[in-house]
């Protein structure tokens, strides 16, 4: 298949340039090419420039052009934090919520993630690759082309893998780009009720081991919250899972102010993900330490809990990263239309912020952005084309999904004017 890929005459080409996390001021300081271009050859960045630069770049004649006269080019989206491997759904909870109940008395009354667990317990591979597959179809549709996803809906050895190897198939067949975690901490299952350590003693001696000699994941996660899993136990965890190999990551300080932030930076974790409780030293320590801060606004949108402080965040010097955080439970949207709105409207982000740290960040949240997050030459070729001449028009154009063509390694996957998800030029 034709690999080689020219878009030419956009608007305007963003380019979000960087191999690693933009922090600060930084995040808003974007390079927009106006008449700009790509050229892309067997799926790497060869080229980018205004349209002249980048057809003076080398001969074209096996090259497919876009034409992107009136449209906006930007890099492909990395939604750095998903849980969308899973079984079931939590139709009822959202109606619960509606009526007062909060998350956490849904999950400490045996709902909330168990009753996903559960579900999930009960869906065999195939199935979970089906399902698996259809949502990445609908997030390329949305203009992502690199995705996290998280194990945690298992918690007992079996389904644990069984989620993270749905993932490595997906990974294989799908166009899209999956980082794999491994969130065995993400509730004590029934079999352990009230008995957190000896959990956490099952998960350091027998899952947390088989994952890393299988390398079924590259990231270890643990929900370190009230009630779940207290800082000392994501300590041990963390701490067991780095000497293992495996980069951190934590769900932190999401509902109660307990510390995770100062933990993700005495750690050195890549990224430090929710904080909507992170006190002012947590902030300051993830800035210091270079922790990504990966905010998920959709969630506190869904749960009406109060956004986290991400334009503080960004003065006080921290990288952010937006991420969607879909998962059945307390944030069912994959939608990027709706993050973008959130993170500019009620954390306020720039457009160029939020574009950033939907690239960029995102990219470097999950240790990717010496290879995906920008548009320029050696990284992949993973592209957005959007119906309107400017990234502006995300955030502006409220709640509305205007990506046309999504490009990933330099083939066209996704094609509003040829319905939707395409198998290639
Ligand atoms: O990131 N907070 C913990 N985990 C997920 C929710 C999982 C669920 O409700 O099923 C989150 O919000
Ligand atoms: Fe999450």
């Amino acid at each position: 298949m034709n690999m080689n890929l020219l878009i030419i005459h956009a608007a305007a080409l963003t380019t979000s340039r960087g191999s690693a996390a933009r922090a600060g001021r930084d995040m808003d300081a974007l390079e927009v090419i106006p008449d700009g271009a790509l050229r892309i050859e067997e799926g790497t960045i060869t080229a980018v420039g205004t349209t002249d630069e980048v057809m003076a770049a080398g001969p074209t004649d096996d090259f497919t052009i876009i034409d992107a006269a009136g449209k906006a080019v930007v890099p492909g989206f990395v939604d750095s934090h998903t849980h969308f491997i899973f079984g079931g759904y939590r139709a009822d909870e959202f109606a619960w919520r509606l009526q007062g109940m909060s998350y956490m008395a849904i999950m400490a009354q045996g709902g909330g993630i168990a009753s996903t667990v559960a579900a999930t317990r009960r869906t065999d591979l195939g199935t979970l690759v089906e399902l698996g597959r259809r949502r990445l179809d609908a997030m390329l549709g949305f203009g992502v082309t690199t995705v996290e996803g998280k194990s945690g809906y298992g918690l007992d050895r079996d389904t644990e893998i069984r989620q993270l190897e749905a993932m490595a198939i997906l990974n294989r067949e799908h166009p899209l780009d999956i980082v794999p975690t491994y969130l065995g901490a993400h509730a004590i299952p029934g079999e352990y009720k009230a008995r957190g350590d000896a959990y956490m003693d099952f998960i350091l001696e027998t899952v947390l081991p088989e994952v890393a000699t299988r390398r079924l994941a590259e990231f270890c996660d643990v929900f370190c919250e009230d009630h779940v899993f207290s800082v000392a136990q994501s300590r041990r965890l963390l701490s067991r899972a780095k000497a293992l190999g495996f980069k951190l990551t934590l769900h932190a300080d999401e509902i109660v102010a307990l510390g995770g932030a100062e933990l993700a930076a005495e750690l050195g974790a890549v990224s430090a993900d929710h904080l909507l409780q992170a006190s002012d030293a947590g902030i300051q320590g993830l800035a210091n330490a270079g922790v990504v801060a990966t905010l998920l606004p959709i969630t506190a949108f869904g749960l009406k809990e109060p956004y986290a402080r991400g334009r503080v965040m960004i003065d006080r010097g921290c990288a952010v990263a937006l991420a969607t955080d879909f998962n059945p439970g307390s944030c069912f949207s994959n939608s990027i239309p709706l993050l973008m709105a959130l993170a500019t409207l009620h954390m306020g982000l720039t457009p160029e912020e939020a574009l950033t740290a939907i690239t960029l960040n995102g990219a470097a949240a999950i240790d990717r952005a010496d290879r995906v997050g920008s548009l320029e030459v050696g990284k992949q070729g993973d592209a957005v084309i959007l119906a309107y001449p400017s990234h502006r028009f995300m955030p502006y154009h409220l709640g509305v999904n205007i990506v046309e063509k999504v490009v990933k390694q330099g083939r066209l996957v996704f094609d509003q004017e040829r319905g939707g998800r395409i198998d290639g030029v």
